[in-house]
């Protein structure tokens, strides 16, 4: 028997699926690790975690399945997107990776934007504006306040692509990831070399790039031995985690949509052509579906801000969770369950670390709006609940403002597990929301794009036909539609009235 690897170096941990040639899952292993805050709002991971993390879980995974290395026959990688890495010109880690969710580059975003000649000179470079969690800010970040490392850096590459480079030896990445680092032509899908020339950034530091089915490199003889495979063993191009879990979604055409609620929240649309939001609301990047495209809204805290709830406000339901051995979110959407929509008028806006889409703010942040003498935790858990299920809805208007159908939306991460959390979805986006087999999202991806780059199946889409079915959908309530259409509007003024004072806000602490 012959077996695909999907990896995903995650935020919280990395993990590694088995799969055999008909996309069945036969084993996933995960390995945690700690990120780092030297500051509030930075965010740094040890690209040497991640290596190991990978390591192990591949390990895990074959022991898991009882099978042997030599019978994987071809891997892919997913992972954190915007990531960036810098190595010398002997492969070391000059400094500890600056992440997707760092928010120290504002200043940078305001010279990259400058240097293009203007917001939407940089959109039509390179299709996106400068927000502070890509990978471009960051690169002029280092060179300005750590030239001692920039001096040295031979290569900069994003966290699945080092992850790569310690497999393979190469320098290569993909074109959906490659889109999140401000420095792709996504049109063209190559390098920007006139973008870099503004920025005199030599494009010496930036990996090869590839279709995410393609092969692009083989396992080494020590990486061989380090993870229990064979040398040789082809890795595939891989995606971004988004592009990624899209494809272990089976969003590979038009119409059909996701919406993924995990720490962040993210709506993805495949596209046949580029399409941007001519006030860049939403990103556009390649998919890893080879000469296509997708736009995709980020939701920077939407699980995250339930996770935070839970942290914060509710130990003693973890600690009653722990006795009765469920899921600490079983107690919590129960007791959201027990307010009503809209939660007696009460708001949360979820922009806990900032936000991104629709509002690209790094000064927004959360709040309860409208707390009374009658709200209790019920009524703030759900009011948690429907702000970041609002800000699903606010990247959805957009995609739809662009003219994309949407015709079906499959719902998947934290957040589609939940039964009343698949309800409020359906109910906010008046529209039904389907779940699929796979729940597995972008190692389970990977897996598939490893199989289509090693000849199992022919395409990306064929590969998803054939491995991914729809197993549930929810229909909205014709009666909570018709109050949510009623209340998103408000939720969506509390942003606008409250803009100007978290800047002032910012700037006082
Ligand atoms: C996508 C994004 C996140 C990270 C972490 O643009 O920033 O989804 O990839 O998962």
């Amino acid at each position: 028997m012959a077996f695909l690897l999907g990896i995903d170096i995650g935020t919280s941990g990395t993990k590694t699926l088995l799969v055999d040639r008909r996309g069945r899952i036969l084993a996933s292993a995960t390995v945690e690790y700690p990120s780092y805050a030297p500051r509030p709002a930075w965010s740094e991971q040890a690209p040497e975690d991640w290596w190991r993390a990978a390591v192990r879980s591949i390990r895990l995974a074959l022991r898991k399945a009882r099978v042997r290395g030599a019978q994987v026959t071809g891997l892919g990688l997913s992972g954190q997107m915007h990531g960036s890495v810098f190595l010398d010109k002997s492969g070391k880690v000059l400094r500890r990776a600056i992440l997707w969710n760092d928010q120290r580059t504002g200043a940078e975003c305001d010279e990259i934007t400058a240097a293009a000649g203007g917001r939407e000179r940089l959109i039509g470079l390179v299709s996106n504006p400068a927000l502070t969690g890509f990978t471009a800010p960051k690169i002029l970040w280092v060179r300005k306040h750590e030239p001692h490392i920039y001096e040295k850096a031979a290569k900069v590459l994003l966290p699945k692509d080092y992850v790569r480079h310690r497999l393979t030896g190469e320098f290569a990445t993909e074109v959906s990831d490659a889109s999140g680092t401000l420095l792709l032509d996504v049109r063209r899908r190559a390098w920007s070399k006139e973008l870099l020339d503004l920025l005199e950034i030599d494009d010496a530091l930036l990996p090869a790039v590839y279709e995410s089915p393609e092969v692009s490199g083989r396992l080494t003889a020590s990486a061989a031995e380090a993870t229990g495979l064979a040398p040789g063993t082809p890795v595939v191009g891989g995606g971004g985690d988004q592009a990624a879990g899209a494809v272990g979604n089976g969003i590979v055409r038009r119409g059909v949509i996701s919406a993924t609620l995990g720490t962040s929240g993210v709506v993805f649309a495949h596209a046949d052509a580029v399409q941007t939001d001519p006030e860049g609301r939403v990103h556009t990047f390649c998919h890893a579906v080879p000469g296509k495209w997708h736009v995709m809204g980020v939701v920077l805290a939407a699980g995250g801000s339930l996770q935070w709830f839970r942290n914060t406000l509710c130990q003693d339901l973890v600690a009653e969770a722990k006795k009765k051995k469920v899921d600490p979110y079983e107690l919590i959407t129960a007791l959201a369950a027990k307010a009503p929509p809209g939660a007696h008028g009460l708001y949360f806006l979820p922009y806990l670390t900032g936000e991104r889409t629709p509002h690209a703010d790094p000064y927004a942040r959360a709040a309860w709006i409208g707390l009374s003498n009658m709200h209790g935790r019920a009524e703030m858990a759900r009011a948690v609940m429907e702000g970041a299920t609002y800000a699903m809805r606010d990247c959805l208007e957009i995609i739809k403002g662009m003219g994309v159908p949407i015709t079906e939306i499959r719902a998947s991460g934290g957040g589609a597990r939940s039964k009343f959390w698949r309800s409020l979805q359906a109910d906010v986006y008046g529209q039904a929301v389907s779940t699929v087999s796979s729940q597995e999202g972008p190692a389970y991806g990977v897996a598939l794009l490893a199989g289509v780059g090693t000849g199992v199946w022919a395409s990306v889409p064929e590969a998803c036909h054939a491995t991914i079915k729809t197993v549930s959908q929810t229909r909205p309530a014709a009666r909570n539609v018709q109050r949510y259409d009623a209340l998103y509007p408000e939720y969506g003024q509390l942003y606008r009235s409250l803009k100007a004072d978290f800047r002032r806000i910012a700037q006082l602490h």
